[in-house]
């Protein structure tokens, strides 16, 4: 039980798998920009834990200063969050994509070599499938065609670490292809807040919720699916955070190269998040069904027997309270961490 570093550790995902990795004894020690994710975080986590982890404000594409968090800590594994997530901006800004998450994992894979740390968990993404053949996803389902730069830095990072892994004897990896995390912590303390007009649904759900939004538009309600609406595999993220200690743990068996899917197994429509949404909180949802959003596959969700069978980890809290926690996080927090 070392100390792990969490890159994007303010962010998201990366906050409640600091709370996870503080359960589970680990000692975490974030690097994060803060380009995406606000301070206060720091101050929540230890509203939760009673532990306020050591923090750097630092872009992990700045070589020098990253030397000096290996230098000071005896970093045993990696969990690599930080990187821009925004697809549509991947798009507008395709070179910003790459340098920042291509960029910022050279770099760590470099700090690997230089200080001897074996192990890296790595967040990729179901959009390394481009639009499947078929669903559920297993892993060894072709690596897709990328819908947007974002998507294709998420495919190039996991070919690095790959042939970081064929390269060195010693070296661990995991990739972790998340579906589509959502919920908050139960206590309501932490939560997603994305900066503008989300771009995902849940968050966009909660706005409408609080009142900062006046409508949900239903990107599409003539898909071929049960309602018309797209299919996704809606993960609590706090079961995805859960995951992230897993993998540790599996890294410590010294695998090599592992990937998992991270996701229920379950798909869900559109319409069915939103009226779980609307029956969890007792409450009604503003929303019009509109045109399909251009690059929306029909139907996204995972096999994760693999991560069940060779981790022992599944996801445990169903889409109902993860609506609950969202909704209790925004309500609490209508402003985010502001
Ligand atoms: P997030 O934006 O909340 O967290 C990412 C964090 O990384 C932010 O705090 C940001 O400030 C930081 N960051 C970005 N670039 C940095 C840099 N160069 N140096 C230091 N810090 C930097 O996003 P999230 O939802 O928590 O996602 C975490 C990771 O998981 C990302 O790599 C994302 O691509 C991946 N992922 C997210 C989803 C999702 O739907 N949320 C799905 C699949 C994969
Ligand atoms: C979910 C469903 C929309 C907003 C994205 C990335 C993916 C991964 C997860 C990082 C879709 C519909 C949405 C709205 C809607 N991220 N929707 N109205 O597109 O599955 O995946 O986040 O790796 O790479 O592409 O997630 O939350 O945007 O959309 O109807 O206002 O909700 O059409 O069917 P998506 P999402």
């Amino acid at each position: 039980m070392g100390k792990v570093l969490v890159t994007g550790g303010t962010g998201y995902i990366g906050s409640h798998t600091v709370i996870e990795l503080l359960k589970a004894g680990y000692e975490p020690v974030i690097v994060d920009n803060l380009c995406n994710s606000k301070i206060e975080v720091l101050n929540r986590i230890k509203l939760i834990s009673g532990i306020k982890p050591k923090f750097y404000q630092i872009d992990v594409q700045d070589k020098e200063a990253m030397r000096r968090v290996f230098e000071e800590n005896e970093i045993e594994s990696i969990i690599h969050f930080a990187g821009l997530k925004s697809v549509g901006e991947s798009v507008q800004k395709p070179q910003l994509y790459y340098d920042n998450n291509v960029g910022s994992s050279k770099v760590l894979i470099e700090l690997m070599e230089e200080y001897g740390v074996h192990n890296i968990v790595f967040s990729s993404s179901a959009t390394v499938y481009g639009n499947p053949k078929s669903v559920p996803i297993v892993e060894t389902d072709p690596v897709g065609e990328a819908a947007s730069p974002y998507g294709e830095t998420k495919i190039i990072i996991e070919k690095m670490l790959m042939e970081y892994a064929s390269t060195h004897k010693d070296a661990n990896v995991a990739l972790l292809r998340y579906f589509n995390p959502i919920g908050a912590h139960p206590s309501g303390v932490m939560g997603e807040y994305p900066t503008g007009i989300p771009n995902n649904l849940m968050p966009y759900i909660t706005q409408v919720a609080v009142g900062t939004l006046k409508q949900l538009t239903v990107f599409g309600g003539d898909y071929p699916t049960r309602d018309g609406t797209c299919v996704r595999d809606y993960i609590h993220v706090v079961d995805l955070a859960v995951g992230h200690v897993y993998a540790l743990h599996k890294l410590e068996e010294k695998p090599g190269l592992v990937i998992y899917n991270l996701g229920t197994g379950k798909g869900t429509t559109v319409l069915e998040l939103v009226h779980a949404f609307e029956k969890a909180n007792n409450m009604k949802i503003n929303y019009v069904v509109g045109d399909r959003r251009p690059g929306d596959v029909t139907e996204c969700y995972a096999n994760c027997d693999k991560a069940y069978k060779e981790m022992g980890w599944k996801a445990e809290l169903s889409i109902e309270e993860a609506c609950r926690d969202s909704w209790n996080w925004q309500s609490k927090n209508p402003h985010g961490y502001e």
